[in-house]
């Protein structure tokens, strides 16, 4: 399963890619305007050490205007992958970007009709909410099975992010149901570590080794 981290913020970034679990970075609007920096120089500063594939959002609303933005974002550095509303104007888009070989990320995906249409699209990634669909009493998780399946069923190699991500049983269960990638905010990625048993199971190696240390 291959993680990308989803924050723009370079140092968050920076700590998750020194534990080695960043394959790939996703950014949108809010994430990048919460940084309060130039979105330019964010997405190079990441692109300077991350390798794998960094999701950079259009704002236009009308294909010709997403097409213009993905071109430029494209332009900015060698692994961007354009990220792209789930709508026909985005889709018009991103079948222009996959005959251009612009890599894109379609998001804001909600159901499996809409997952199916960004296939057909071209679609390099496609991206099920799913934090944003349990908020509203809907499962997340079925989207994502309900996905896997599909693109099997027909060999799209259109890859599945989940995203949205709130809490590590998302991840466990993304990984379960053979999700391609998970987008994980940073909070999340700490969490995952975390188990009471290997604490205690520390201190218990730890006091023990003292009682022997130095003996001969
Ligand atoms: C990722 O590509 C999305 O932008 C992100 O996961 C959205 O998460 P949110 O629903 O917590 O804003």
């Amino acid at each position: 399963m291959k993680f990308f981290i989803d924050t723009a913020n370079v140092d968050a970034i920076r700590k998750a890619h020194e534990r080695g679990m960043v394959d790939g970075v996703t950014t949108n609007p809010s994430l990048v305007a919460k940084e309060g920096r130039d979105f330019k120089t964010i997405v190079k500063e990441i692109a300077s050490f991350v390798e794998g594939p960094i999701s950079l959002e259009v704002v236009s609303e009308d294909a010709e205007g997403m097409l213009k933005e993905a071109r430029d974002l494209n332009g900015w550095i060698d692994n961007a992958a354009i990220k792209i509303p789930l709508t026909w104007e985005g889709l018009r888009a991103t079948k222009q970007c996959a005959d251009e070989g612009i890599k894109t990320n379609v998001t804001l995906c909600f159901s499996a009709n809409q997952a199916i249409l960004a296939a057909k699209a071209g679609a390099t990634f496609v991206s099920p909410f799913i934090g944003r669909l349990d908020d509203v009493g809907h499962s997340g998780m079925q989207l994502i099975a309900d996905m896997v399946q599909i693109y099997a069923n027909y060999g799209y190699e259109t890859e599945v992010i989940v995203a949205s991500i709130r809490h590590p049983l998302h991840v466990f269960e993304a990984a379960m149901l053979g999700a391609d990638i998970a987008t994980i905010p940073p909070a999340v990625i700490d969490k995952m570590v975390q188990h009471p048993l290997t604490d205690v199971g520390i201190e218990r190696f730890l006091a023990d080794w003292e009682k022997v240390k130095g003996k001969k």
